[in-house]
This record gives C-alpha cells, structure tokens and sequence, in this order.
C-alpha cells in the first residue's frame, strides 16, 4: 500500500506549471527559479578535469576536503566565521541537505516553525520526517518580513526547529542581522534549533547578506551552488550542523546518499574559488531585472504592495482578476502566453498572488510584459475595498 506520508505530499505547482507550458508553443517562463546565465566556465574546466582524471568514485560522504576547506574558507570570508570543516557535510544540491536535518532533527509530532509565505516545499520536507508545521503570518505591507514576537507567540513546548530564508523564496524579503541574532536567541531560550536556508545569498540588493552562523554554532545552515552559481542540474550543495548533530548527519548521509557526485565536486572547488567576478555580474544583472518588473507591475494595474530585497522572486496580488489565483495563472498562460506559478502553493499568505520568477532575459521579461498588459487590457479590474 502507499504510505500516508507519500499520499500527503503535494506536487509542486511551479513544476506542474512548467509542464504545462511546455507543451503549449512560445510561452514565457517566469514560474521557475531558474537561473539562465551558464555556469561559470572555470566550473566546467574543473569538472570536465576531475572527469578526465579519473574522480569518479565515491568520496568521503561528508565531501572531499578539498570542497570542505573551500565551504569553510567562504564563510571565513564572507562572514568572517570560523566554521570547522569537520561541520561540513557535502549533499546533491541543499534539498537533501533540507531532508538531512529534519530527519536528524524530528521526532514524530516535533513542530517546526515556518514563515508563511514559505518555500513551497518546505512542509513536505517537514512531513517527510514525519513532523508538523505551524506558521508565522508575514504581510506585504511589512515588506514579508517577520517580527520577532509573532515567533515568539508560536514558539511551544513542542518546538524542535524554525525554519528561516532570506533571502527568501518567493517573496524576495531579507532579514536584518538584528531579526537573526533575536530569533537565534528566542531559540535558545525555548530549546529549539534554528535552520536557516541561505541558498539565495549573493543575490542580495537590498541590506546585506548575514549568516545565522555569525550569530550561533547550534544552527543547521543549508546552501547550494544552484542559484549563485547557475548550477542547478550540477545537484551540489552542502550543510553546516552544530558540532553535537554532525555525526549524526553523515551517518544518515553515509547510509542514504552516500556522497555527492565526485566530479561535481571540484566544479564546486573551483566556483567557491574563482566565482566572486560571476556573482556580481549576476547580481547587478538581476537587480536591474527586478527594478524594471517592480515599475512594470505598476503599469500592470496590479500591486505588490513591497519591494524585494534578493533573490529573484516577487508576489504580485492578484485579488483584483476575476477567479481566484489558479484562475489568474491559467488566463495569463493561455492568453499572454505567461506562465507564473499560482501563490496558494506558498501558503495561505499568498493565496491571493502569483509568484513571477524574473530568472529570465531582459527582452523576455519585456515580451512578457507587453503580452500581459495586452491580455489585461481585456479584463475588469475589481479593486477591493
Ligand atoms: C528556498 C529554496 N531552498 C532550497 C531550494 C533547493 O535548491 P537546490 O536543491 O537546487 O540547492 C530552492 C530551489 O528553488 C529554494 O528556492
């Protein structure tokens, strides 16, 4: 029989999206967070090296040291943090690296505490590992970022993690410095374990980029190389766990992943590297993308109500279409030719938006702009009160 817990995981509705559109002609694609720069070429050079010299059998599960001291020499650099590269554990991407630390983490029934709007698969990650989710309400007019006493006012007992990203999936909000350091404390004092997603730092415009490792050892930081680096189909990401948890981490890793593959490794050696160039260019690129959409959501006749700070994501509301938020992403992928993906997938706090990804060109987010003013000039705003 199927697993409950297999029934209970939803689908991705950013990958149901892009399904769609793909079998229909000339669609633009602002429903996946992808990034569509090529991957660094000293990336490729390295790996396509490591393959031609044979790395192509297992490595240590935790990673090759080489990456491990590459990882922990970024954060001293970066951050000035001094992270022992025994923390490290080398995962496919930091989707595993998610899966690792809630399954060293929950117990069944544990809660962990999400912010909603939320990376729509952070709650099947938590119920994977047989845990459940409570959530802290975010608002646009507070630009999606949290205040400290709502987590406060969910925290319990019950709690085993809290789960922050910034810059976040799919609102673009940044946490202050200030905001981690309070809530690592408010952890601390209600024995919860912070977990911070740090997949989107880099890509920062507003604020600055800060690491819950600055603030605490007692943290589990997931990060990648998919959306800095344009390496999303390399699967290479990595973990730092606090020093009590890391064994535990690399025997789950040691029994069910076995290691990350080897070659991708020194791709990853080489981005962490000689990457910094790239990065900024990537970040100037995407910081003029999203000031153009934020002044052509306006024109739209719709609103977002914030403006984001990373990442590559806005939530526009879309409470003025006709039909709910499946509606208004079904009407602009078969009448512009635009595919967004439908808010509801990313809680109940964006259940009236669509999330536009503006991983995409500058001549297709204006193409895509043009089809969607022209598909909205058919259409009856209904301003709410
Ligand atoms: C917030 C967030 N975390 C994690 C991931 C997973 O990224 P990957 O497994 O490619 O590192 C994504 C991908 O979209 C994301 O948006």
């Amino acid at each position: 029989m199927v697993s409950e817990r297999a029934t209970r995981t939803t689908p991705f509705a950013a990958m149901d999206v892009l399904e769609r559109a793909n079998r229909m002609d000339d669609v633009v694609h602002l429903e996946v967070g992808e990034p569509d720069f090529d991957t660094p070429a000293a990336v490729t050079e390295a790996a396509v090296a490591a393959l031609r010299a044979g790395e192509t059998g297992y490595t240590s599960s935790r990673g090759k040291p080489e990456l491990r001291r590459a990882i922990a020499a970024y954060y001293d650099r970066r951050y000035g943090v001094d992270v022992d590269p025994e923390r490290i554990v080398v995962t496919s991407g930091s989707s595993p690296a998610l899966l690792l630390a809630f399954s060293t983490l929950i117990d069944p029934g544990d809660e962990v505490v999400l912010t909603d709007p939320y990376y729509a698969c952070y709650p099947n990650f938590v119920r994977q590992t047989g845990g459940r989710i409570s959530t802290v309400p975010l608002s646009a007019d507070e630009g999606f970022r949290p205040r400290v006493s709502e987590f406060d006012r969910v925290l319990s007992p019950e709690t085993e993690a809290l789960l922050l990203n910034s810059p976040a999936n799919p609102t673009g909000a940044v946490l202050e410095g200030s905001t981690l350091e309070e809530l690592v404390d408010l952890a601390g004092e209600n024995d919860a374990t912070v977990v911070a997603d740090e997949v989107y730092h880099g890509l920062t415009y507003e604020g600055e980029d800060r690491s819950v490792l600055e603030f605490t050892d007692d943290a589990f930081v997931l990060d990648g190389f998919s959306k800095r680096f344009a390496m999303t189909g390399w699967r290479l990401g990595w973990m730092v766990a606090p020093p009590d948890y890391v064994g535990h981490v690399n025997r789950i890793a040691q029994n069910t992943l076995i290691c990350a593959p080897n070659f991708v490794q020194s791709g990853g050696v080489a981005a962490l590297e000689s990457g910094a160039d790239f990065l900024d260019e990537v970040r100037d690129t995407y910081r003029e993308r999203r000031d153009y959409l934020v002044s052509e959501v306006e024109d739209w006749g719709l609103s977002m109500g914030y403006t984001p700070g990373g990442a590559y994501y806005l939530l526009i509301d879309v409470s003025d279409l006709p039909g709910d938020a499946f509606d208004a992403a079904d009407f602009f992928l078969e009448e512009a030719g635009v595919a967004m993906t439908p808010g509801p997938d990313f809680g109940t706090n964006a259940e009236e938006c669509l999330r536009v990804s503006y991983a995409n060109s500058a001549e297709r987010l204006a193409e895509a702009s043009e089809r969607i003013q022209r598909a909205l000039a058919s259409v009856e705003l209904s301003p709410a009160d």
